[in-house]
């Protein structure tokens, strides 16, 4: 066993336009992180959130807690292990951004680490998920995932996490903007049809299919075509203030593609370069300033390690 333990977990875009459910990738730059240490009596404890106020310090209700107290269970340690765990909150919840998937990777793999590491990184991704869960009832390891492991992820079946960890083409780059409305992913689920017409279903896994072929052969021109949500996109754009706006201005900057980060509100835009990706942040900066829109942007290589311990 070691002393304590710090991990950062990084943010996510889930989705990819293609792949609700199913896939994401990680940035770099913007995530949440824990501390673990040794606390005075046996059980696991949330000593103290930082920058955020409303999230619970219940283990049971925390995402960092509650993937932490799935570990110690798994081994019987839950009573056993004395750990108390600081988190840091650098996003805020409810943006598109996976902040309750960060929270949940950092708090098992600071846990994992504080044990000595008994459980390889692919095993921690059923504690994980099962935290997101807590936080918007749905089992699904689109954000949790590449947070973990870094990379493009591909869930081929979200029950057994059955995954395949996906190549980053050089010099990919996202831009994300957060225009600063809350929409709550429970929401954004809740509004969705259950009816996927034939015609859609044909568009959109052939879109994903040539995707990740794309990915494996760096063809950022078929990448391009591929980015087109025909299902989720339209049904939850007019959540977000000027969507078509947003993604018109990226994709005429010259972006591979542009959709709705997660459940939203934050929008993502691939790019093959970084002067690309430069001049759709500026853009982007310019257009929600003059529409009054408050909002944070970023420039964001794909992270290919996922979250660690430093
Ligand atoms: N796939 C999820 C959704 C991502 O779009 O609802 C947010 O957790």
């Amino acid at each position: 066993m070691s002393g304590a333990v710090k991990v950062f977990a990084p943010a996510s875009v889930a989705n990819v336009a293609v792949g609700y459910d199913i896939l994401g990738f990680p940035l770099t730059g913007l995530g949440d992180e824990v501390i673990i240490r040794k606390a005075q009596k046996p059980g696991l404890y949330i000593k103290t959130i930082h920058k955020n106020k409303e999230l619970s310090k219940d283990i049971f209700k925390n995402t960092a807690g509650y993937s932490a107290y799935r570990l110690l269970q798994s081994l019987g340690l839950e009573n056993k292990e004395a750990i108390e765990m600081e988190l840091f909150k650098h996003m805020a919840t409810g943006t598109g951004l996976g902040s309750s998937a960060a929270s949940a990777v950092a708090g098992v793999v600071a846990v994992n680490a504080f044990l000595g590491n008994p459980y390889s990184k692919s095993e921690l991704l059923r504690f994980a998920t099962e935290a997101e869960q807590v936080a918007d009832g749905s089992f699904h390891a689109d954000n949790v995932a590449p947070c973990l492991l870094g990379s493009f992820i591909l869930i081929r079946d979200n029950e057994s996490l059955d995954y395949i960890k996906l190549p980053v083409p050089n010099g990919l780059r996202a831009v994300i903007v957060h225009p600063k409305i809350k929409i709550l992913t429970k929401d954004a689920r809740a509004l969705l049809s259950n009816q996927v017409s034939l015609d859609k279903h044909i568009r959109q896994s052939a879109n994903l299919a040539a995707f990740v072929s794309a990915l494996y052969r760096s063809d950022f021109d078929m990448i391009s075509r591929c980015l087109d949500d025909q299902i989720i996109e339209p049904q939850r754009a007019g959540l977000i203030p000027f969507f078509n706006s947003i993604k018109d201005i990226a994709l005429s900057a010259g972006a591979l593609g542009c959709s709705i980060s997660g459940a939203g509100p934050s929008i993502f835009s691939l790019c093959h370069n970084s002067i690309i990706a430069e001049n759709i942040e500026e853009a982007w900066r310019k257009f929600y300033g003059d529409n009054n829109i408050d909002c944070e942007c970023m420039i964001s290589e794909i992270n290919l390690e996922g979250a660690k311990v430093y």
